[in-house]
């Protein structure tokens, strides 16, 4: 066939297709990339909020688990859970995390996104309910889209008012649900992970238990940010709160504080044997290997016996030394700067009509901090958001503040001028 009548090449066209896509979003100037840091930049951007990971205590023991375990024992996964992938080690460590996290049981997911989602399509039966705080993570709307919750409802991020409102309109809408004959699922964060604020937990129980008295209401509580930081020796805010009892599902990742990979769902042994039964993002998938239970169960080692208490208590004295420099910046009255934060949360927002201006001028010195754009953030919400470890000295949050402090001084000097 001559050349110029050969059939058009589909994979090129794709391909053009898939750039033009991508140049859309340059426009937009809301392309992701992938960046590697330098090895000299400091940290105030990861979510290892105890530095686990770069902690010779987590490294040791890690590296012994795997060094005394006996000669015959697979290093690789083998398969999935249901299948080659199950060993005794990995059910000995839902029963400790369980018993650290004073649940009934616990079942390991490969990780926080493949939990919520396997959660969230399987339980919900077929015309039940599902409310949930606008705020919520993408992987439970993803689990949420593929369930088959009759209907699903946000309500405004943390009000247990919203909350209630949507929760009438329910009733209203369909006796079934006062009657207790309709599963209404309400799914929140303990701490959300853009502006680290905690939700108001008991707040929403009372709403739930004033309107539903026959029992009808399930939380589905995702604690991803709050693990390892917050509640005794970092169980997380329900534990702090003494409300686990009243949680259906908790779902704890370890990718975050625990410097591990991987994620575990809370439940009644019933929900477990169910959830194995189908959760298919647990079914269908290769389990944790061997390496990646050896680190998990490393971190809880260290939370269950006080270890990271030190980590703990640090994390809360660099938080407040950041809090009360933010405080003292000044900022010329033109500025809009706006710092966010919740007592205790390692998490902070500084909110400017710039955040990618203010996130290069850290890069640039050093800091690595991060610019958060709409669609992640509402419009509007846009911000540099802020993660403070155990490991950050007060020599880097001075440096950090100062450099926000050149920043504004520029910003400031720029507004007058024009
Ligand atoms: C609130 C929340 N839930 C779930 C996840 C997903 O967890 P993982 O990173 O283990 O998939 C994340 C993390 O990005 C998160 O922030």
């Amino acid at each position: 066939m001559p050349r110029q009548e050969r059939a058009p090449d589909r994979s090129n066209a794709l391909i053009s297709t898939l750039n033009a896509t991508l140049k859309r979003r340059e426009a937009k100037a809301a392309r992701r990339r992938l960046t590697i840091l330098p090895k000299t930049a400091v940290d105030f951007s990861s979510n290892d909020f105890l530095s686990l990971g770069t902690s010779s205590a987590y490294r040791d023991r890690f590296l012994s688990h795997v060094n005394n375990a006996p000669k015959s024992f697979p290093f690789a996964s083998g398969g999935s859970r249901l299948l080659d992938g199950n060993s005794e080690y990995a059910e000995d460590l839902e029963r400790f995390v369980a018993d650290f996290h004073d649940a009934p049981s616990a079942l390991l997911f490969n990780s926080g996104y493949d939990a919520n989602v396997g959660v969230l399509s399987s339980i919900p039966q077929p015309g039940d309910v599902i409310l949930h705080d606008e705020l919520i993570h993408a992987s439970a709307h993803e689990g949420m889209r593929l369930s088959r919750a009759g209907r699903r409802t946000a309500f405004a991020h943390s009000s247990p008012e919203s909350l209630k409102q949507a929760l009438q309109a329910e009733i209203e809408q369909d006796h079934k649900v006062v009657a207790g004959n309709r599963n209404v699922f309400i799914v929140i964060e303990s701490i959300y992970s853009m502006d680290g604020d905690v939700a108001p937990i008991k707040e929403f129980v009372k709403v739930v238990d004033e309107l539903l008295p026959s029992g009808n209401g399930y939380f589905m509580v995702d604690e991803a940010h709050a693990t390892g930081v917050f509640g005794p020796r970092g169980a997380g805010v329900v534990q702090g709160l003494g409300v686990q009892d009243r949680m259906f599902i908790r779902v704890h990742t370890f990718g975050k504080a625990l410097a591990s990979h991987g994620a575990v769902v809370l439940c009644d042994p019933s929900v477990k044997d169910y959830l194995i039964n189908y959760a298919r993002t647990l079914i269908y998938t290769t389990a944790l290997g061997f390496p990646f239970l050896a680190s998990i169960r490393t971190s809880y080692e260290l939370l269950s016996s006080g270890q990271t208490e030190s980590s703990q208590r640090i994390v809360q004295e660099n938080i407040q030394r950041l809090r009360m420099c933010l405080n003292d910046l000044k900022v010329h009255p033109t500025v809009m700067f706006e710092v966010d934060h919740f007592p205790n949360s390692p998490i902070l927002s500084l909110r400017t009509a710039f955040p990618r201006e203010l996130a290069a001028a850290c890069q640039k010195h050093g800091y690595v901090v991060r610019a958060i754009m709409a669609p992640t953030v509402p419009e509007g919400r846009e911000r540099v958001r802020v993660c403070l470890h155990a490991g950050n000295t007060p020599e880097e949050i001075d440096g950090l503040v100062r450099t926000i402090q050149s920043w504004l001084d520029s910003v400031g000097r720029r507004d007058t001028k024009l």
